[in-house]
């Protein structure tokens, strides 16, 4: 896809077709205006007769305009002008998107109307319409044999109306959406795939790959023998009852001051979580398969610092593992070993992404990092307590939270701030191990992060719970590609870019 931003003079864009905004009182908003003199007040002729009444979710393709260089409009519904926003308009816009996707238009001119600066600056209005145009025209990876998906004709993509002091801005928007959405796309792809494709070891070729692509990316892959040396006696218990070998996976990038202390970026790769012993409900397992979610976005952040070259040091860590009931299977009660010497009472075998994260954060301690962000899809409870909009945020550093809370709220990828004080940890106590890897219902979203607490002592840490927002269920079923934006949006601040 071509992006580019338009400054003035609509009708003699060199497109297919313009995407003009229309209000609910059935008006033509500004952009609109200029086009329907172009056309003669051909535009206007078409809202009188009533057939197009402005609500958002509503488009309208006219053919045959003259007046202009394109020949088609796409009227586009904005909804209410007293609610017109950020919101509304990045709603609109992906619906003109789905519209124009079914057609044969090969190049647009974007021309909705803008949201107020300050709610969407130049920056960011780049940064969205490469966004939305690349995660609306995203088709799910599936194995259907006879319904191969027509090929999206949409070839270019031209954004405005930009002011010419803010073009520079724009474009470098529109870099950086295309970027988080093709690095969100990545996600997805991996966490669309099923578990007896997506095994650790799959993801382990995958991150090989990945370095391959990139020369500022260096990648090692640790086998189950060499995961046994670091000790990782917790990632080990998951495993043990799976056929698949479990995979820890180290992904560094490097570029510009490269010796300033890392930011550390730690994916939860479950494969597939049947439970283990402690097994599941059959009842929507299959969703189990995206519980390397955490892992995927890991990998989506790193090919997006490559991408962009960010000038700074990323390191990403995935425990990749399947979790399975089997006669070799860890029992509850069992007592494994972490890597950082704690031992842990196994009272829950589901409670197992927690047990791969500990010894996956105790990992990134030896690159005294700026600060750790884990993400995963942790627990049930996550979901109970935010439904599927906000993904959870914890952490030991207050202000490492709010920086990634900010960063959601700029990149519309929200997670919000849950409290993590130390009476929570206390739900964990164990007669026989150092802790218990499960607290009891009550707060177990927290309790879970309390339980990774224990293992960052001394590390800058936040950690993302994104259980209810990285995929979804019903007829839409699939990944969703969060939080990449929101990590894309931090790591792109932290670069200063
Ligand atoms: N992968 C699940 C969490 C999950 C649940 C993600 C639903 C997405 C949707 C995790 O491994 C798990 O099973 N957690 C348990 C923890 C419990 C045993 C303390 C849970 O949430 O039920
Ligand atoms: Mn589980
Ligand atoms: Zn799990």
């Amino acid at each position: 896809m071509q992006f580019e931003v338009w400054a003035k003079g609509l009708a003699t864009l060199n497109v297919d077709c313009v995407v003009l905004g229309v209000f609910e009182d059935g008006e033509l908003a500004e952009e609109g205006q200029s086009a329907d003199s172009a056309s003669g007040g051909y535009l206007k002729k078409v809202l009188a007769r009533g057939d197009f009444s402005g609500r958002s979710g509503e488009t309208l393709l006219l053919t045959d305009i003259s007046g202009m260089t394109a020949t088609r409009a796409l009227l586009t519904g904005l909804g209410s002008r007293k609610s017109f926003g950020r919101k509304s308009w990045r709603r609109s816009l992906g619906h003109a998107i789905t519209a124009i996707s079914k057609t044969r238009i090969a190049s647009i001119a974007v021309a909705l109307d803008r949201p107020p600066a300050k709610e969407v600056d130049d920056y960011y209005f780049g940064r969205i319409v490469g966004e939305v145009v690349g995660s609306t025209l995203y088709r799910v990876n599936d194995l259907k044999t006879n319904k191969k998906p027509k090929a999206v004709a949409l070839q270019k993509v031209v954004a405005g109306p930009v002011r010419k002091a803010g073009i520079e801005d724009a474009e470098r928007g529109l870099a950086h959406g295309q970027a988080v959405s093709s690095a969100a796309s990545l996600q997805r792809d991996l966490a669309n795939l099923p578990a007896n494709v997506c095994t650790p070891t799959y993801l382990g070729d995958q991150a090989r790959a990945l370095a391959k692509q990139y020369t500022s990316l260096r990648v090692q892959v640790l086998d189950e023998a060499a995961i046994k040396k670091e000790k990782m006696g917790c990632l080990l218990a998951v495993s043990q009852g799976s056929h698949e070998a479990p995979r820890f996976i180290v992904l560094e990038h490097r570029a510009g001051k490269s010796d300033s202390p890392p930011v550390v970026l730690v994916g939860k790769g479950v494969t597939f979580d049947t439970g283990g012993i402690s097994l599941k409900d059959p009842g929507g397992m299959d969703e189990m398969k995206f519980d390397m979610s955490g892992a995927a976005a890991v990998m989506a952040s790193m090919s997006l610092v490559a991408k962009l070259r960010l000038p700074m040091r990323v390191i990403g860590l995935i425990a990749a593992v399947e979790n399975m009931p089997s006669g070799h299977a860890v029992k509850p009660g069992d007592i494994a070993t972490s890597a950082a010497g704690l031992t842990v009472e196994i009272l829950n075998t589901d409670a197992e992404g927690r047990l791969i994260l500990c010894d996956a954060l105790n990992y990134a301690r030896r690159f005294s990092p700026a600060a750790v962000v884990d993400i995963a899809t942790l627990t049930g409870a996550c979901v109970i307590a935010l439904g599927h909009h906000h993904s959870g945020a914890f952490g030991n550093n207050d202000d490492l939270v709010r920086e990634l809370v900010e960063a959601g709220v700029r990149a519309d990828d929200r997670a919000w701030h849950m409290p993590l004080t130390e009476e929570y940890a206390d739900q964990l106590k164990s007669n026989f191990a150092d802790f218990a890897n499960v607290g009891g219902r009550e707060g177990g979203a927290i309790t879970a992060a309390a339980f990774l607490g224990k293992f960052t002592q001394g590390l800058k840490w936040a950690h993302l719970d994104v259980a209810g927002t990285a995929y979804q269920g019903g007829a839409q079923k699939g990944s969703t590609g969060r939080p990449t934006p929101l990590l894309a949006d931090f790591l792109i601040h932290r670069a200063g870019l």
